[in-house]
C-alpha cells in the first residue's frame, strides 16, 4: 500500500497568483508523486511554474476551508523558491516537477 502524506499544496501561476489545495502526495522511489485532478488549478499552475510546496499543518480549518470555499489563507515567501508556503505550516517541503505522467492512475476495473 502506498504511503500518502496529506498536505496542503501551494502553487503559483505565471502571474504569481497563489493557489492552495489539499492534496495527498504519494511516496514513490526517492520522490513524491502529485496527482491533481484534470482539470484543476493545481495542474494548470504546475504546467506554468513547475514547483510546489507541500505544507504540513494540523490546522484543520485550512483543509475544511479549502473544501467549503474559504481558500485564502496567509502565505509567506520561501527564500530562493518561487512558491510561498502556508503561514500555518508546521513544516514544509519544496517540490520541483521532474517528470510528467499523463496516464490516469487509480482507476478500478472490474470483471462482470
Ligand atoms: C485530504 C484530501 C486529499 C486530497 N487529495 C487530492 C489529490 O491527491 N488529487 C486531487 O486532485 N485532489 C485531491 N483532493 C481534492 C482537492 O483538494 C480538490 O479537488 C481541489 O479543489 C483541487 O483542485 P484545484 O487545484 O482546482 O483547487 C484532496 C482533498 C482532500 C481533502
Amino acid at each position: 500500500m502506498p504511503y500518502i502524506r496529506e498536505s496542503i499544496i501551494t502553487t503559483v501561476n505565471k502571474a504569481g497568483n497563489v493557489h492552495i489545495a489539499p492534496i495527498g502526495i504519494i511516496a514513490e522511489n526517492d520522490g513524491w508523486v502529485i496527482a491533481p485532478f484534470r482539470p484543476s488549478v493545481t495542474l494548470d499552475n504546475l504546467a506554468e511554474v513547475p514547483f510546489a510546496i507541500a505544507n504540513y499543518t494540523d490546522d484543520v480549518r485550512v483543509f475544511a476551508g479549502c473544501l467549503t470555499g474559504r481558500k485564502h489563507w496567509p502565505t509567506v515567501p520561501v527564500d530562493g523558491f518561487p512558491v510561498p508556503r502556508l503561514e500555518a505550516a508546521l513544516a514544509y517541503s519544496g517540490l520541483e516537477v521532474q517528470a510528467v505522467d499523463d496516464t490516469v492512475r487509480g482507476q478500478a476495473s472490474s470483471a462482470a
